[in-house]
């Protein structure tokens, strides 16, 4: 049974300038909830309870939203507005949270492996929040890939078709089909240009990892931009074992960028604030 959710936010949230400054870009409200909050919400959902999260500098908003602020539930107790606290009391009250800090950003495998000691020699998601992933039509994306895992038992990672002149925004795999949606990787490159790209198959923020990758991400030597890249950790992975990537049901919306985020912002508002599930 997998029970650890690990959100890798130590990065710098370049593309936000000036918003991310000094607050974390996980923090950004999408309508009325920050980004984490909609991930940690998709990891309880998929019965991962047990949540880490890799912070930095500058992110200490992060823990104060996932504790108790008492002097607030003073203020509201008793009124219409503690309807506001409904979902973030249910995380407090369902999840664990633990956190370590990320003192150098060499990239999001490095990130990956200082969450090291809070996850241990199990099998555990990675969620990264600022790609916010919903479906109405059913399970979320994390529950599905649980199933999967369930069923494989080894790395799954989450991926979308993109437009072909993006692919060098991505990590793109290469594979082959073994089921509806399911691909067994067979190569995978990091930001390629489209004319070097394997596929249209582009890698997205949701990973279940067996904990092999550890030791993998180790022997990584810094890719692309310098950064130590869990895309070719996962690569060694797959040539040792097996990798699959699943073209999941739903939406996901790249809110590390603008365009991503008015669109995720539309989205929720409304099919959720203005429908009353919002909090
Ligand atoms: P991004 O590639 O989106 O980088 O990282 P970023 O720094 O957050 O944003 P931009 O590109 O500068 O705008 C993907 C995920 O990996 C985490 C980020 O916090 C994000 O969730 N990350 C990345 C780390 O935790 N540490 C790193 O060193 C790099």
């Amino acid at each position: 049974m997998i029970k650890k959710c690990l959100f890798p936010a130590a990065g710098y949230g370049t593309r936000f300038l000036p918003a991310t400054k000094a607050m974390p870009k996980e923090m950004l409200p999408v309508v009325n909830k920050p980004l984490i909050q909609y991930g940690v919400e998709e990891a309880l959902d998929a019965g991962l309870n047990e949540i880490s999260i890799v912070t930095g500098r500058g992110k200490r908003a992060l823990e104060d939203h996932f504790d108790i602020s008492y002097e607030l539930e003073n203020q509201i107790k008793g009124t219409d507005k503690e309807k506001y606290l409904v979902g973030i009391r249910r995380l407090l009250s369902e999840c664990s949270f633990s956190y370590t800090r990320q003192t150098e950003m060499k990239g999001l495998g490095h990130a990956i492996l200082t969450g090291r000691p809070l996850i241990g020699d199990e099998p555990f998601a990675v969620v990264l929040a600022d790609d916010l992933c919903v479906n109405l039509e059913g399970d979320g994306v994390l529950t599905q890939m649980v199933k999967l895992y369930n069923q494989y038992r080894c790395t799954i990672i989450a991926i979308q078709e993109v437009d072909p002149a993006e692919t060098n925004k991505y990590g793109v795999i290469a594979g082959d089909l073994i089921g509806d949606d399911l691909y067994r990787v067979r190569n995978m490159v990091e930001k390629p240009a489209p004319e070097d790209a394997p596929s249209n198959l582009a890698i997205i923020g949701r990973y279940i990892l067996t904990p092999d990758i550890f030791e993998l991400i180790k022997q990584t030597e810094p890719g692309k931009g310098g950064e130590i890249q869990i895309t070719d950790a996962l690569m060694k992975q797959a040539q040792n074992g097996c990798v699959i990537a699943y073209k999941f049901k739903g939406k996901r919306f790249d809110c590390g960028g603008a365009e991503g985020y008015i669109e995720a912002t539309n989205f929720c508002f409304e099919n959720f604030y203005k429908t009353g599930k919002a909090y």
